[in-house]
């Protein structure tokens, strides 16, 4: 057995998110085409006597590190799960913003499940790896596979999209997160009727996608908890007006918020509109970053 194991996984933007009706357990059917962009937690796995969670990097300040912290709950169920003692010490490296919008507790759970499962020797199959990640939460089935891929049901039952070539953004973060389960009440709250619940991706967006064409994916973007995100904070309309006066071919929130998050023409665009966004003082911090990139991955 290695002494410690160390696993990289990615943020995510979603690219549609359409939401549908309430369902009775209160969660919400989605269309939601993920993409997974180059913004890492690292997890590192290591043998203890008992379960902890430890935290650095940027974003470590507002992480919980008890009970109620996903990678703690992803070690957890593995564990119980094949009837072992949850002996390892979790240190996550957060780079994520924390309630931010952009699975980055989801990163957590899905490091931890594919971490451990190294460091045990668990040999968990493929299957039961994405079964677990499901009953973790909606998105970490795609922190674990990353790319791109439509997600139905809840966002967890994982459908993988072609794309060619690699497309640029500009993350904005916002000084404060956002509660998910609070932006779905307000999307509910500001519902103004029975909705089409068509599941189907518009065919625009799967060619943009497929023939790498950044101004068409641009023209394709959906986000339907925009409206709710900014109901909840306001202020994310100016740093969406900051972003497109900078040049982004597009802006928009990013799943439930609040990071914002903007597509750029090239690589010296991406530059010029995280600049400008820093400058203009509407979020707290930007990340320039490339997506599609690989889901959990063990790097050492
Ligand atoms: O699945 P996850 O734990 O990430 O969901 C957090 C909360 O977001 C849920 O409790 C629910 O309020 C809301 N949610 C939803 N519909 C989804 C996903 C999440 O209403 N498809």
């Amino acid at each position: 057995m290695s002494p410690s194991i160390t696993v990289r996984v990615p943020a995510k933007v979603n690219i549609h998110l359409a939401v549908h009706a309430a369902r009775p357990d209160g969660f919400h059917d989605l269309s939601n085409v993920f993409l997974a962009v180059g913004l890492y937690d690292e997890v590192t796995a290591s043998l203890s006597d008992s379960l902890r969670v430890s935290c650095s990097g940027p974003e470590a300040q507002h992480t919980p590190l008890g009970c109620d912290n996903l990678a703690h709950r992803a070690a957890a169920r593995l564990a119980a799960h094949h009837d072992i003692k949850p002996a390892v010490h979790l240190h996550l490296s957060k780079h994520i913003p924390v309630a931010g919008g952009m699975a980055g507790g989801s990163a957590d759970a899905a490091g931890a499940l594919l971490a451990c499962d190294t460091l045990w020797e668990t040999s968990t199959s493929s299957a039961d790896l994405l079964a677990l990640c499901a009953q973790l939460g909606s998105d970490v089935p795609f922190s674990m596979a990353g790319g791109a891929a439509l997600g139905t049901g809840r966002g967890d039952r994982l459908a993988p999209l072609e794309v060619n070539g690699t497309f640029r953004w500009v993350l904005a973060v916002a000084d404060a997160g956002l509660s998910t389960p609070a932006v779905y009440q307000e999307f509910d709250r500001l519902d103004d009727g029975p909705r089409t619940a068509d599941p189907a991706i518009p065919r625009a967006l799967l060619d943009a996608l497929r023939g790498g064409d950044a101004a068409a994916l641009a023209d394709s973007l959906r986000n339907d908890l925009q409206a709710a995100a900014l109901s909840l904070n306001p202020m994310l309309g100016a740093t969406l007006l900051a972003g497109t006066e900078a040049g982004a071919l597009e802006g928009l929130v990013c799943g439930s918020g609040p990071t914002t998050a903007f597509l750029a023409a090239d690589s010296a665009s991406a530059m010029s509109i995280a600049g400008a966004l820093l400058k203009s003082g509407t979020c707290r911090t930007v990340h320039v970053v490339e997506g599609p990139v690989a889901g959990a991955t063990v790097i050492g």
